[in-house]
């Protein structure tokens, strides 16, 4: 590590975020999107989960979805899971502030 930023481009890569619709999960999600990764943000509020999608969009995401699931219920987790696995692509990372 040398203290300075990485920048090489995310396009072709798939992020799960959970917490990912408010605070520091938004704010890791948006510093991918304007490297052109594709996101998925899990929380429990669809407002805000559809705000974010529309935020990390205009940042530059190649493809954002929003999941609502609350990540305290068995039934949430298997949301989350199911929206990871959907479409069969490949999950290069779940980033979890919360
Ligand atoms: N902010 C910081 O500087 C900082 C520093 C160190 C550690 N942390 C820790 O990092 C975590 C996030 O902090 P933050 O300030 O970014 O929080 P925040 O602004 O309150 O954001 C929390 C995120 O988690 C989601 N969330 C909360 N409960 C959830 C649940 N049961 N299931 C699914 N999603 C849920 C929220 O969406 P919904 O409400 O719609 O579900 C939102 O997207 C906390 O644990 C905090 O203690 C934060």
């Amino acid at each position: 590590m040398d203290g300075t930023h990485d920048e090489r481009p995310l396009r072709g890569l798939n992020f799960a975020f959970s917490g990912g619709t408010a605070g520091i999960g938004l704010a890791a999600a948006t510093a991918l999107a304007r490297r052109g990764a594709a996101l998925l943000l899990l929380g429990r509020d669809r407002d805000r989960g559809d705000r974010a999608v529309a935020a990390v969009r205009e940042a530059g995401a190649a493809e954002a979805v929003f999941c609502a699931a609350d990540l305290t219920t068995m039934a949430g987790v298997g949301r989350a899971i199911e929206a990871i696995g959907a479409g069969a692509r490949r999950c290069t990372g779940w980033c979890t502030p919360r």
